[in-house]
């Protein structure tokens, strides 16, 4: 009920757009903790890209205030392990949201950039934000991605692999549209909550790479990868006592 009343006074107006008393409410951690919780606990995908539909005028103050990190940690493994990477690299963003990939792409001077989202809310931030040079509304899961095969340099998916949300069973379709050598960056969290979707996850990793269709290059584990919208996320037991959860970065090469 609290989490439904946050919504509607805040749905039609970002965070910056309030006063100060207003804003330091609308924005204070426990408020963000309260609706952010509520998305993980959604697990039917039409809900859940509804709720994004929603939230999508406040992502990315939210996830800021939550000190989310993954789209930063995804772009720097990619650059990392490959410094030779082309700035000319057509790269797709999966799951694109509002864009946060893109600006972390666009700061190391990647400027061919697609992304897809099965959310219109989330797009029209990512529109507005005018860094990709093609945006398409896509289900991942229900739909193939608009793209021929062997279109990209590197396809990142970042945020976006857990219940209710993008499905195993669309990774096949990430490594199509990817060039033969070519990049597929991965992120998902590591947290107690996350654990049964990630190793089904790393089942269909394993079985991808035992069939050749790409090598693992990088899994990184990242302990601080975002605060944890309650308790239940934390390990019981968890050495970590400003209640950060953990995650992981994949990179492999197609091959
Ligand atoms: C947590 S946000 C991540 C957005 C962005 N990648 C980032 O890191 O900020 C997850 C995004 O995945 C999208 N999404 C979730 N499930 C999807 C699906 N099955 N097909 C397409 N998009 C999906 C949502 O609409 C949302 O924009």
């Amino acid at each position: 009920m609290q989490v439904r009343q946050v919504w509607v006074a805040g749905s039609k107006n970002h965070c910056k757009s309030f006063g100060r008393m207003a804003q330091e409410d609308r924005c204070s951690l426990p408020k963000v903790r309260a609706r952010v919780g509520a998305s993980h606990g959604i697990t039917d995908l039409a809900q859940k890209l509804h709720f994004y539909d929603r939230w999508a005028l406040e992502y990315d103050q939210d996830v800021a205030t939550l000190q989310y990190r993954a789209p930063r940690l995804a772009v720097d493994c990619l650059t990392q392990a490959l410094p030779g990477l082309p700035h000319t690299a057509l790269i797709l963003d999966v799951a694109c949201g509002t864009g946060l990939v893109a600006a972390e792409l666009q700061a190391r001077g990647f400027l061919q950039l697609h992304g897809v989202d099965g959310s219109p809310g989330m797009l029209e931030q990512a529109r507005a934000r005018g860094l990709y040079q093609r945006l398409s509304l896509c289900t991942l899961g229900q739909e193939p991605l608009p793209s021929p095969e062997g279109t990209f340099d590197a396809v990142l998916m970042v945020g976006a692999l857990s219940d209710g949300q993008v499905p195993c069973s669309a990774i096949p379709e990430l490594l199509r549209v990817t060039k033969p050598g070519g990049l597929v960056c991965l992120t998902t969290r590591t947290n107690p909550s996350n654990l049964r979707y990630k190793e089904g996850l790393e089942t269909t990793l394993d079985e991808l790479e035992q069939a050749g269709a790409w090598e693992r290059l990088v899994a990184w584990p990242v302990d601080r990868w975002e605060l944890a919208t309650s308790e239940l996320e934390v390990a019981p037991g968890s050495s970590d006592s400003e209640g950060f959860i953990s995650g992981i970065v994949y990179l492999y090469r197609k091959q």
